[in-house]
């Protein structure tokens, strides 16, 4: 249906007071509302009455998709099916020292698969791989579509941040959701997320879902319930979709800060880095692979992609990025070229044991604290601070010892991070039971049959 003859076939009180009685939309009232709402046509006190009809009441999966379809189609879809080689992403629900974002794309491009990958800022205490990036001196996250394209077929991955022609009305319907108490409904961010996706013009996508205290969603079922929807929608959308749900109860790797982040990413292209981030980039980019057809089994997309890693090319293809994206790609040498802050301070533990638990979000809130992340959203963030963790949960720690370190420009901001992190790691007499990184696996019928 065309938008004209939709705006005068509906009226949008009748679509909000639909959805309060939990009547099944149509596809055309979802197109309707959606198209309107992005051309200014509907206004913002109507959509927020919606946003929460939807929040309480849910959706169909039928309805889902073509909330996607009609936030994907309010802007530009890229197409980039000129480029041979498959299209292939990765998107995370955010936690804190997450950095696999910047791995992958090297590495998955090293293997022939082409990473076209639109990505996002921090939110709330969860880091932003934009961010992170944008800690390379001179790296340009804002390139054009045509540039994106030239990088992405120079080098088989580019980088960049949301543009103002991809998926409007997700821009307009976030900004609503985050001041009407509605961010939380797991349609509403299915399509949040799947509709900025598929306007990269991928064939297929790997979601890494991630549960725990540092993530979104707190727990597993909660996880698993976005996951199965993001799945089935992007697979009702014709793509090859699948979900790995991970574990977010500690930060990922050792550190969290967006220059301090980077070093652990070169860690891991030179084949080196902590266990967990090393073993989740494998296992990321192993279905990565597959999915984008350079191996014909996620057992060897694995075993390809620690060969890229010892082989020095996946590093390459990073320094090959970082220069066609307008960064220094002396970085990858000499990582004092990365802005490094001005004092590191010692957290040390008040005990001897073994460390039980951290609260993972309280890290992340102690990395925005020292200016690594936005308290609003005018801030700008500081690259050189961060926190670097030398202990994990199961780890044995003596009276004195060292938990983290801290990088830090302020005094008065180091004092509160300290705080923060002494409050959220518990040490216990014995060891925890150690979880598992990877918790769960939900794989679409089509990536199934790849
Ligand atoms: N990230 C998004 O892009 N959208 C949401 O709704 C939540 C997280």
């Amino acid at each position: 249906m065309s938008p004209s003859t939709a705006i005068q076939t509906f009226r949008a009180i009748d679509v909000i007071r639909k959805k309060r009685d939990s009547i099944e939309l149509s596809q055309a009232e979802i197109e309707y509302f959606i198209d309107a709402y992005t051309r200014g046509e509907i206004p913002d006190y109507q959509v927020s009455a919606w946003l929460m009809a939807v929040l309480l009441r849910g959706m169909t999966r039928a309805e889902t998709a073509a909330l996607t379809d009609a936030m994907l189609h309010s802007g530009e879809v890229l197409d980039l099916s000129g480029l041979p080689a498959r299209k292939v992403d990765k998107h995370s629900t955010g936690g804190v020292g997450d950095k696999t974002s910047l791995v992958l794309a090297p590495l998955v491009a090293a293997a022939g698969v082409a990473v076209p990958m639109i990505s996002g800022r921090g939110l709330g205490h969860t880091g932003g791989t934009l961010d992170k990036l944008e800690s390379i001196p001179g790296f340009n996250v804002n390139l054009p579509v045509a540039e994106f394209r030239r990088v992405l077929e120079s080098c088989g991955c580019a980088m960049i941040g949301q543009t103002a022609e991809i998926a409007p009305a997700d821009r307009k319907l976030y900004a609503l959701r985050d001041v009407t108490g509605t961010v939380e409904s797991p349609y509403l961010i299915c399509a949040s997320i799947m509709s900025k996706k598929l306007a990269e013009g991928i064939d297929a996508l790997v979601l890494d879902v991630k549960t725990g205290s540092g993530a979104f969603m707190k727990n597993e079922n909660d996880a698993a319930f976005l996951a199965e929807l993001m799945v089935e929608t992007g697979e009702r959308m014709g793509k090859r979709v699948l979900a790995l749900i991970t574990d977010m109860d500690q930060p990922l790797g050792n550190m969290i800060g967006n220059a301090l982040e980077v070093v652990e990413v070169v860690d891991v292209l030179r084949g080196g880095g902590p266990q967990d981030l090393r073993e989740l980039c494998l296992e990321l980019a192993a279905w990565m692979l597959h999915l984008g057809g350079a191996s014909k089994t996620v057992a060897e997309g694995r075993r390809r992609s620690a060969e890229l890693i010892a082989s020095g090319k996946a590093l390459e293809k990073f320094r090959q990025m970082i220069e066609l994206q307008a960064g220094d790609p002396r970085v990858n040498d000499d990582l004092k070229r990365l802005p490094q802050a001005q004092k590191i301070t010692d957290v040390l533990s008040p005990k001897a044991g073994y460390l039980a638990s951290i609260q993972c979000e309280q890290i992340g809130t102690a990395c925005v604290i020292l200016g690594g992340g936005r308290e609003r959203k005018e801030d700008s963030v500081d690259p050189s601070v961060g926190i670097v963790l030398h202990k994990k949960v199961g780890d044995r720690i003596a009276k004195a010892e060292s938990i983290a370190s801290i990088h830090y420009n302020s005094e008065p901001r180091a004092e509160r991070a300290r705080q923060l992190i002494v409050e959220s790691c518990a040490i216990a007499d014995t060891p925890p039971t150690a979880k598992r990184l990877l918790i769960h696996k939900i794989i679409g019928r089509s990536a199934e049959s790849n």
